[in-house]
């Protein structure tokens, strides 16, 4: 099993690979890349750590050598947001580095399960599925937009609110990866109720945390161990999926839903990447409501990433 980070020596992916080296399973080949000419080095500090997992560590202009076999392709490159900023304000320069990663995966591995970190997710997804497309490599089953962070925080603010054990609940979050495209369902939270009140103060918690991030960070960058800590999972998910061991999640995936043509979603994952779109369950009225209004926003951004490559 080989997992490639391209994107590998920033905040997200230094972390992301630190979680990779400590949590990939057997003997795994970890494969670290990134423009920043410290990634070899990071690759050798992170080999004397005594793991089965083998890894190295490439810079340059060309990320083939890190993707080359790869099964599993995770890409949190690119530049993060500053006070003030929206994802969507991350375009310009994210789409850009995007498309040239997708590129270079359409030709030397185009099988391989890709995940996206990269902000705006909501509009780079679209874009990569339309790159593979043209180059004929397409497989919605095979990529995904990482929004597994949003669960994370769902749960640990539930949990904080209703003074139970994180590690216990499990809140689906669906629709996109933006303020105000996320959308905790609530209503599905098993054994808890909450009020009104909880449920329009813990949604828009959950809708802002990246940005409570960034502010509290001042200048600093937007959530990166965080991150790394939801992209590490959902890593686990996909390669343990590829394995056999099938498990059921939440990804921004090309699925199957009336709201819009990308969209976060439960999928079951297998050994081909995603086995079954799952149906989004039972939605109270306020979700039902919620994510009609949401998926014009979301429609939005999936237009702009086809426009960018049309
Ligand atoms: C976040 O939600 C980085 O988009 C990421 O904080």
């Amino acid at each position: 099993m080989k997992v490639a980070v391209i994107g590998a020596a920033g905040g997200i992916g230094q972390a992301l690979a630190l979680l990779l080296k400590l949590r990939l399973p057997g003997h795994a080949e970890l494969a670290l890349y990134d423009i920043a000419p410290v990634t070899p080095g990071v690759a050798v500090d992170l080999s004397h750590i005594p793991t089965t997992v083998s890894i190295t560590g490439y810079t340059g202009d060309d990320p083939s050598p890190a993707l080359e076999g790869a099964d599993v392709v995770l890409i949190p490159a690119g530049v993060a947001r500053k006070p003030g900023m929206s994802r969507a304000d991350l375009f310009n320069v994210n789409a850009s580095i995007a498309k040239s990663v997708i590129e270079k995966v359409t030709e030397v591995c185009p099988n391989a399960l890709v995940a996206i970190i990269t902000n705006p997710v909501n509009t780079l997804v679209p874009i990569a599925a339309e790159i593979m497309k043209k180059a004929g490599v397409y497989d919605k089953r095979k990529l995904f937009g990482v929004t597994a962070l949003d669960v994370l925080r769902a749960e640990d603010f539930v949990a904080e609110l209703k003074e139970v054990d994180a590690d216990k609940v499990y809140v689906p979050v669906v629709c996109g990866h933006s303020a105000t495209t996320i959308l905790p369902l609530l209503s599905q939270v098993e054994g808890l109720s909450f009020t009104e009140e909880e449920i329009l103060s813990l949604t828009q918690r959950v809708q802002n945390a990246g940005t409570e991030v960034v502010e509290a960070k001042a200048g600093g960058g937007s959530a990166t161990l965080s991150m790394a800590e939801a992209g590490c999972e959902f890593a686990l998910s996909l390669v343990n999926g590829l394995m056999g061991k099938e498990d059921v999640l939440c990804a921004y995936v090309e699925g199957n839903t009336q709201y819009a043509r990308f969209f976060s979603q439960p999928v079951r994952l297998g050994k081909n990447g995603i086995e079954e779109f799952m149906d989004l369950g039972p939605l109270s009225d306020y979700e039902s409501a919620e994510l009609d209004k949401m998926a014009d926003i979301l429609q939005a951004d999936i237009q702009k990433g086809v426009d960018f490559i049309e």
